[in-house]
């Protein structure tokens, strides 16, 4: 028999074909909240602590607090793992200012936040996609302006990442409207240049400030690899050396051809497969 899976919703641990949440609540009705991804390996959380700070941050650019300390949603996670006697996956948070009457302006009195967590199994992907790297396509960034704010509102995101699943490709790579890439539509976007130095968008309100990002340009800077936190322009991006995109579920993960033009050689590049060993061994030592 397999093992019946469980996902958390407010205060309970349900079969996760019960896992329901009210329909007024207001992450249904109006995407009002925010979430966070987590990797669970070798039943460990990888950087829990940079997670729930981002956490603490997106609830504080909403105007909510969090129904608990990072500590006790942190112990419901790993009993939610031993539940589904799972040590591998990926941990989904998201927590909603709950459910009222619709309204736009905040409930008064508030409503109880509600917090929901699944894990779901490893997403990995195939190691064929390190190996050959993959291709992305260049979008229009039509977000909002608080891209730091880790909220459950992804349509923009959902939108271009569509766009780029159809034209099989792997990532959307989102463009301002003053030329400058920002990041992709669920990662965050580097270039190698010509003289060998990793460069990112800084981190600002434009960009969601990436744990993978930041675990990644440290690794650069420790390992003697030249960073630079600025933003680049589309000729760059094209121009570049190298092209990679960062996130929990991907890691490290090279891009060689944008909107159909291959960069440089079209092969994964040395500082990308540099920076993909130092982050697997670097997870490898946290977990
Ligand atoms: N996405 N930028 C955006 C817009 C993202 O959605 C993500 C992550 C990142 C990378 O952040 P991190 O390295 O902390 O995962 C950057 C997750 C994986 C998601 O929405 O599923």
């Amino acid at each position: 028999m397999p093992i019946p899976r469980y996902s958390y919703v407010d205060g309970r641990y349900v079969l996760h074909q019960y896992a329901t949440v009210h329909i007024e609540d207001r992450g249904y009705l109006f995407s009002d909240g925010v979430y966070e991804g987590i990797n669970l390996i070798n039943g460990k959380l990888l950087e829990p602590e940079m997670h729930f700070e981002r956490l603490g941050h997106s609830l504080s650019v909403l105007s909510m607090s969090a129904p608990m300390s990072a500590r006790v949603m942190e112990s419901i996670i790993y009993e939610l793992a031993r539940r589904n006697r799972m040590k591998n996956g990926f941990v989904y948070l998201q927590i909603t200012r709950g459910s009222a009457r619709r309204n736009h302006a905040f409930p008064a009195p508030e409503a109880w936040p509600i917090m929901v967590i699944t894990i779901h199994s490893d997403r990995t992907p195939p190691l064929e996609q390190y190996e050959k790297g993959v291709n992305a396509l260049t979008a229009p960034d039509i977000r909002w302006g608080r891209r730091d704010a880790k909220t459950i509102s992804l349509l923009p995101n959902i939108l271009a990442k569509q766009y780029a699943v159809e034209r099989d490709a792997k990532e959307a790579l989102l463009v301002a409207n003053d030329g400058y890439v920002t990041e992709g539509s669920a990662s965050n976007a580097f270039i190698v240049t010509k003289g060998g130095t990793v460069k990112t968008h800084p981190e600002d309100e434009e960009i969601l400030g990436g744990i993978t990002r930041f675990v990644v340009l440290s690794l650069a800077y420790n390992n003697g690899i030249e960073i630079c936190e600025e933003a680049f322009t589309l000729e760059e991006l094209y121009d570049a050396e190298e092209v990679f995109i960062t996130s929990t579920t991907m890691g490290v993960m090279p891009v060689v051809c944008i909107d159909g033009k291959k960069i440089a050689s079209g092969k994964v590049g040395k500082t990308c497969k540099k920076l993909y060993q130092l982050y697997q061994h670097h997870v490898h030592q946290k977990c």
